[in-house]
């Protein structure tokens, strides 16, 4: 078995959480992604793990690609998936070259005149009544933003007529400045709905009639666009100049944790995060970017089913595994003798499915990535109600079930946890911390 080259020990293994890194500050980011890591941490790590230059990286559950873009930055080629399409792009523009950065105001500005074709009057309806910017904006405003939305559709990405950004053939046509002009209208239309997002980020609210949906007028939506444009070019840390620009290769997919489309042994490392197990739910927090992205209810529902960590229950329950080890089966346990609502019955096949994806994953993580070498995972622990959710504990003893065995874990105390965000489960918590770890793995 090819063993990897450095000693596990030199590896500098820094505090993931995104607020210890000024670079990653809210400020310099160019979306407001509350679950990422820091680029100072995978940055280290890339360089402290000794790959050759001709190594691939990989992320399976890339969010917002920040272990791709650390690859890019670094000269390594890398793959990053990510079940949710508006993640994909966001990924996607953080690859956009500061050689760029001088024509894009002018490119805005020539998507914004081109967008400018009259639009019916606030009481009149939207070519497409299934529209989903309608469930938050009048039509006067809706058809705007789907002009400029269709613009960069038409002009950058398939040089004709719509296509749909639902699936790979589609993504692998939209370059890094198609995805920075998607970003750029992501946070125009946050920013517009700033009123229906409240201090949890990962919810997004409705309006509770008709009448009360938005009605910014055509001129205000593209100047606000313009605007987020500006503010992009000025985050620089977000698009450094990388260290070989032009060999670096990046594939950047719509792809699932659980069926990884790669070849056995056919990745270098894999540096990830799985989804927290804290029932914040990935897809609801990205509502606004689906519906940019015309994601109508039956997909969204699609895609929120989907995801690992999903707050929604399928009506049959995953069994419990023995493979998943004894941390998990206890924890499993004494949550379904909890004696609070519902322990037995939604949290119980919520968890349940949560350790059955991450199983899943595990599985092919273990199959993707190459005898001998390192998988590093960002976990988080967690609690339902009183009970410790030791997720990093369970997820080593998992990942050991498929010839993944931990060979390295550094544990940081956090207070800011997802946990904090989920208000309700507050009550339960007091002051108590949660703990970040990042587990390394080796491919036995
Ligand atoms: C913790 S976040 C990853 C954050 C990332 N490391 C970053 O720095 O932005 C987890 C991501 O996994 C994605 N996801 C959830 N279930 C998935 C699945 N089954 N396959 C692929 N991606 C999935 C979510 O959409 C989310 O973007």
């Amino acid at each position: 078995m090819q063993l990897h080259s450095t000693s596990i020990d030199s590896i500098a293994i820094s505090n993931p959480k995104l607020y210890k890194d000024p670079k990653s500050s809210k400020e310099s980011r160019i979306f407001p992604y509350y679950a990422g890591y820091s680029s100072e941490f995978s940055n280290n790590l890339l360089a402290t793990l000794g790959l050759s230059q001709n190594s691939i990286i990989f992320d399976p559950w890339n969010g917002s690609g920040t272990t791709t873009r650390s690859a890019f930055t670094n000269g390594f080629d890398s793959i990053g998936f990510d079940l949710n399409p508006s993640m994909v792009l966001v990924a996607k523009a953080r690859l956009l070259s500061p050689l760029e950065h001088p024509c894009l105001v002018a490119i805005a500005k020539s998507l914004v005149e081109q967008a400018r074709i009259p639009t019916t009057s606030c009481n009149g309806s939207t070519s497409d009544p299934y529209d989903p910017l309608l469930k938050w904006f009048a039509a006067c405003s809706a058809i705007p933003i789907r002009n400029l939305e269709s613009k960069i559709n038409n002009l950058l990405v398939s040089n004709n007529a719509y296509v749909k950004l639902d699936n790979n053939l589609a993504m692998d046509l939209v370059s890094p400045l198609a995805a920075f002009f998607y970003v750029s209208l992501f946070r125009t239309v946050r920013k517009l709905l700033i009123d229906f997002i409240p201090s949890n980020p990962t919810w997004v609210k409705h309006p509770k009639t008709k009448l009360n949906r938005k009605r910014t007028s055509p001129d205000s939506i593209f100047t606000a666009f313009i605007e987020e444009v500006k503010i992009l070019i000025s985050r620089e840390s977000s698009f450094e100049a990388t260290s070989r620009d032009s060999e670096s290769s990046i594939k950047l997919q719509i792809g699932n944790a659980e069926n990884i489309t790669l070849h056995d042994s056919s990745v270098d490392a894999i540096i990830s995060s799985p989804p927290y197990c804290t029932r914040i739910d990935y897809a609801v927090s990205t509502t606004i970017e689906l519906a940019v992205i015309r994601c109508g209810q039956t997909e969204f529902d699609l895609l929120r089913r989907g995801l690992t960590g999903t707050s929604t229950v399928e009506r049959t329950a995953t069994p419990v595994d023995a493979k998943w080890g004894a941390t998990c089966v206890n924890f499993l346990d004494a949550l379904y003798s909890h004696p609070s609502k519902a322990s037995k019955g939604y949290y119980f096949k919520n968890h349940l499915q949560y350790f059955a994806s991450l199983s899943r994953s595990l599985s092919e993580i273990s199959r993707v990535l190459k005898p001998g070498k390192l998988c590093f995972l960002v976990s988080q622990d967690s609690y339902y109600k009183e009970v410790h959710n030791d997720v990093p504990t369970i997820t080593s003893e998992m990942a050991n079930a498929f010839g993944l065995e931990i060979v390295r874990r550094e544990d940081f105390k956090t207070s800011r946890s997802m946990v904090g965000v989920n208000l309700k489960s507050k009550k339960y918590l007091n002051s108590r911390s949660t703990t970040e770890s990042v587990l390394c793995f080796q491919n036995n």
